[in-house]
């Protein structure tokens, strides 16, 4: 089947009327473009469920903070279409700014609590962005089901609780973390690196798996864990300056002082222009 290009609300609507006439079920995965790998996979996702997927492309102006990298992030369109039709996706809905936006526009949508550590500390009103956009694709799509990356790892927790809160009767799936050959998390800000700053952002892979090691080997104390991964990124990321790096409980993101359940393991580290983010998931029962 080819792709569908909507530009229009009303063209995304009518593209979704029909494909539900037409008995099917509808898949959304929200995303700002520049799609690589990592994008194809919740684009996979959503085919192989079976449902009529529709990929959104929209770099989100409001979550944005005033200094961030909202005018230089790449914008690859014509690739981006290319990808998702060889993905199997049905429809691709790229609105403009003021479609999403219009003059006098004036709610937004803040999760409290969960947005206020990890990357929201440092991000301030980045997560009332992602939810206000999130929710108004929900509205104007009507998915029965949404994907989203593990890579994101507080994005995925926060819109979670948003569409339970809300009442969005959509099905929210996580789909793995997909990495490069050397373990560096896929991300459009991989390409703001030089060659050296690339090579030294393996550093962060590199920290996680060595807490998830220690863990594994029955090392339980957080404060250590995340000294020794801060000792490794010093050592083999000398230009990376960490933003945080933190053990959460996954459910409600509070800091954990003992590992002794499921934990989530996530740092965020500026190298150069780019500001890279990552955790894994981990538990310590699995070394039993
Ligand atoms: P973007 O960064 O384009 O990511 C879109 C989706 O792809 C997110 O769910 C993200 O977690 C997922 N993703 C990115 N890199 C990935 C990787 N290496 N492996 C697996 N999944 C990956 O996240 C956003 O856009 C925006 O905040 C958005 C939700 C679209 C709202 O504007």
């Amino acid at each position: 089947m080819t792709l569908q290009r909507c530009d229009t609300i009303e063209s995304i609507r009518g593209a979704v009327r029909a494909a539900r006439a037409a008995g099917r079920t509808i898949g959304i995965v929200p995303t700002m473009g520049n799609l690589h790998a990592g994008h194809a996979s919740l684009i996979d996702a959503s085919v192989g469920d079976g449902h009529f997927t529709v990929v959104t492309i929209f770099v989100n102006p409001t979550q944005f903070g005033p200094t961030e990298d909202l005018a230089a992030y790449p914008r690859t369109g014509e690739a981006d279409l290319a990808l998702c039709e060889a993905h199997g996706a049905a429809a691709a809905f790229m609105p403009a700014v003021e479609a999403m936006y219009p003059p006098g526009a004036r709610t937004s949508i803040h999760v409290a609590a969960l947005t206020e550590g990890l990357c929201g500390a440092s991000r301030p009103g980045h997560f009332d962005g992602v939810c206000t956009v999130v929710a108004k694709l929900f509205n104007i799509v009507g998915p029965d089901a949404a994907y989203f990356g593990q890579k994101d790892a507080q994005q995925a927790i926060v819109l979670r609780r948003m569409a339970k809160d809300l009442d969005f009767p959509i099905a929210l799936h996580v789909c793995p973390t997909v990495r490069e050959a050397d373990g560096l998390a896929m991300s459009s800000r991989n390409q703001y690196l030089t060659a050296d700053q690339r090579r030294q952002a393996t550093a962060l892979h590199g920290a996680l798996r060595l807490a998830a090691e220690r863990i594994a080997r029955g090392s339980t104390g957080a404060a250590a864990l995340e000294a020794a991964m801060r000792e490794h990124l010093a050592a083999h990321a000398p230009d990376g300056t960490v933003d945080y790096i933190a053990l959460v409980n996954p459910e409600d993101l509070t800091c954990v002082q003992d590992v002794n359940g499921p934990v989530l393991i996530a740092l965020a580290v500026k190298v150069g222009r780019a500001r890279l983010i990552d955790n894994l998931m981990v538990d310590p029962r699995d070394r039993l």
